[in-house]
Parts: structure tokens; sequence; C-alpha cells
């Protein structure tokens, strides 16, 4: 072991097990390609005003788990703790949203960081895919991302997530509600901490997961009894695509999410298998970000699914993903022609597109096949002094064990025809 350790909070991803975060980014983007979206990749830091302004100054994220830092320059950066903003920023910059083609449709992958309690599900360092569609109001598009979500999730096999899903009202019904609940909750018996968040973002008690506050949350105003008729249409109607698409959801009527900018549709993933850090994922509507970060006026909607508690969920449910072998053939020289010789053809096959591996270091026959074994190579290449007289390879199978020799010359083409 080194003298240093992996940082509180994180983890390294390391063979085989890394194989399954790669299959899921993989799964999860899969529908996004196949619907439109590009990628975009923005950078691992931002200027600290992009969140504080975007997620929100009175979010825990902002306030207590971002990590900003001064740079010599004096310039104030954080580490992204989630992708909107800087998905947006980065839109609003390159003028996207001016070429004629709205919505923009952009899909992402990367690391985020929140200085947060670390436990099971709950990283400092953590992985997400994400999917934005920026520029468009239609109840189709948040339809569209919730039901690409759902078949990401299906493709990996998971069966036993929750969609909940709840409407937030816009910026005409919302402030009206917002008084309504202010009122009621300042009857309460709350602690002083709970009792700021009643003043600075009321919405956010509803969130709150404690007995004592929940027992006093029975008969809080519902914001479903004050959206306008415009929010209650668009909610309808995003209601009626997703069953229509087959997909269920649960109404939430207290899911408000962490996040400051949503507005209309929100949802999450929940899955039963994780305990205390069951959101697997989550999104929603968020039509007044881009004003809030100096654009012009964009309805927006998007999601983002965590790559670390998908995986989790995977391991909840039993599921093995069927991932690829990594390597076809396992090639290993016994002498030092046959060294030079079998390390040509490695390069050769590896050239054609076979997933070619090598005995290095002049391990001995026993050593060199235990590692062809490991590497789960479907045949070992074996090629000693006698067989480079005679022009051949051996060409071990290594489920049947059957073993003959093949032309060098052909070697190439032979192996990929077996392989086909
Ligand atoms: P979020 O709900 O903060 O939303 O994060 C999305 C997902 O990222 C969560 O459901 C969870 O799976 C994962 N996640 C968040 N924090 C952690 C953590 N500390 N450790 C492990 N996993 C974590 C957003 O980030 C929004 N930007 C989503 C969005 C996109 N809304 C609109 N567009």
């Amino acid at each position: 072991m080194s003298t240093f350790q992996a940082p509180k909070g994180t983890y390294d991803l390391i063979p085989p097990e890394s194989a399954k975060y790669l299959a899921v980014r993989e799964a999860i983007a899969a529908p996004l390609k196949n619907s439109g979206y590009g990628y975009i990749e923005t950078p691992g830091f931002e200027n600290v005003e992009l969140f504080s302004r975007g997620v929100g100054e009175s979010t825990d994220i902002v306030s207590k788990e971002m990590y900003a830092f001064e740079t010599k320059g004096g310039t104030k950066l954080a580490l992204r703790p989630e992708g909107t903003a800087s998905v947006l920023r980065a839109a609003l910059q390159a003028n996207l949203h001016k070429l004629g083609n709205l919505p923009v449709k952009l899909w992402y992958s990367g690391s985020y960081y929140r200085y947060e309690r670390p436990q099971k599900g709950r990283y400092r360092h953590f992985s997400q895919v994400g999917a934005e569609a920026i520029g468009a109001e239609d109840p189709a598009l948040d339809a569209e991302l919730i039901i690409l979500a759902d078949q990401a999730y299906r493709t990996l096999g998971l069966s036993q997530f929750r969609i909940l899903l709840n409407s937030l009202g816009d910026k005409e019904c919302r402030p009206v509600y917002r008084d309504a609940l202010q009122g009621f909750l300042r009857g309460l018996e709350l602690d002083e901490d709970t009792r700021r968040r009643v003043e600075i973002n009321p919405l956010r008690v509803l969130d709150d997961k404690r007995a004592v506050v929940q027992k006093q949350l029975v008969g809080a105003p519902l914001l479903r009894d004050y959206l306008c008729d415009a929010c209650k249409a668009y909610h309808e109607e995003v209601r009626e695509l997703l069953t229509a698409a087959g997909v269920a959801y649960q109404d939430d009527e207290k899911l408000v999410r962490g996040l400051d900018y949503y507005t209309r549709t929100t949802f999450e993933f929940v899955h039963d298998g994780l305990g205390s850090q069951s959101a697997v994922g989550g999104g929603g509507r968020y039509d007044g970000l881009s004003e809030m970060i100096g654009g012009p006026a964009l309805p927006s909607v998007g999601w983002a699914l965590g790559v670390d508690r998908t995986v989790l969920a995977l391991e909840a449910e039993g599921i093995e993903l069927e991932l690829p072998a990594t390597t076809s053939v396992f090639a290993v020289p016994l002498g030092e022609e046959a060294r030079r010789v079998l390390f040509g053809l490695v390069t050769e096959l590896r050239r054609a597109g076979v997933a070619t591996d090598f005995s290095y270091a002049g391990k001995g026959l026993k050593g060199a096949m235990k590692s062809a074994n490991r590497s789960g190579a479907r045949y070992a290449l074996v090629a000693g002094e006698r067989d480079l007289a005679e022009g051949v390879v051996q060409l071990k199978d290594m489920q049947s064990g059957e073993q003959s020799p093949v032309a060098l010359a052909d070697a190439v083409d032979a192996i990929r025809e077996r392989l086909a």
C-alpha cells in the first residue's frame, strides 16, 4: 500500500468492476444518442456565481456542499456540483439557441463534486449521465426525457424503481402557493434551522424527512390546489403522454427537489433497494434558469442519472450485466524468437480489430497460460521454435481445450473467422 489513500467520500474504479460503470454510462447514453441528443462536455469547474445564481444560494448544494476556491489570480471558481447550469452556460456562450433549431438537445457524462457527509450511495465525487433539452416548452419533451430514462433503466434490467412526478408551478402560481405555505409553516413548532428555511425556501421544508416535521405537515396546503390553468393543463399532458407510452409514475405532491431552478414538471427516479440514498436520478423543467444566469428566456427541461447509484441498484437487484470479453486472443511465446514473431502477430491482430493481449516478461508456459485464463480470452496463441520452423502457430480453444496448428501467414484471417 502507498502512503496515500483516496480522499474521504471518494473511491476508485478498478477492473473488473470498472467495466460495469462504463456499461452503465453507455446504457444511459444509448437512448439519448438515438433521440437527437448531441454530446457536450464542459469544464470540471466554473465561475462560482454560475452555481450560486443558478442552483440557488439557499440550497444545501450551494450553501454547504460546494468545493469553492479562489485561484492565484483571484478568480472565484467552484468544482461543478451538477451539470445543468454549466451546460446551459455553454449553450448560451456558443449561441446554440440562435441557430434557429430549438430545442437544442444535449447529453453529457462526467464527474461532479459535493462536500456531503459520505455514506453508501452518497459520495463527494460521483458520476452522472445527464440530458438537457433547451429552448422549448412542450410537454412532449418532458415526457420524452422521462421515457428515455425509463428505457435506459429497463435496458439495464432494472425493475424495482419508481418514478415520482410533480409540478412546481410557474412564476405566476408558485409565489401565491409559497405565501400560503409559509403562512402554514410559521404556525408550526420547528427548530431554528428549519424556521430559517421557512423564510428562505419554504418548499424545501416539505422535503424534510424527519418524523417530527412530517407529522406536522399533515394538512399543509398543496401546490396542486394552487396551480394556474396553464400549469395544470401542461402537467396533465405530460401525465397523459407517459401513460400512453406505458410508463408508470406516481404523483408525489411533496417532491420539490434540492435545486432552486425548477419550474413545472419535476421528477425523481427512486430505487427501493437502496436505503436512504434511494434517488437514482432526477430532473425537471427549468424555464427561468437562462434568465437567472443572464441569458434570454429559454424554457428547458432535463435530468441527470447517478451512475454510482445505478450500479448499486443493479447490485441490489442481483443483476449481472453481460459485459463483452475484453480479450479475445492471448499470445504465449515460448522462447526469444517466438517472442518477436508473436509480438508482430499480436500487433497485426490488434490492427485488424481483434482484442489481443500478450504474455510479457518472459513468463514460462504455465504462468503464461494462467494469465491467458485470467484474461478471459477465447483463444490462446502458443508458439515455440519448432512451430516457427514449420511456419505455424498453435491455436488453443480455451473452452474446449482443443489445440490445432494454423499457418502463420494466414493466422489473422483464420482467427477472425473463428471469432466471427
Ligand atoms: P440531482 O438530483 O442533484 O440533480 O442529482 C441527480 C442524481 O445524481 C441523483 O439522483 C443521484 O443519483 C446522483 N447524485 C447526486 N448527489 C450524489 C452524491 N453525493 N453521491 C452519489 N450520487 C449522487 C441534478 O444534479 C440536476 N442537475 C438534474 C437535472 C438535469 N435537472 C435538470 N436537468
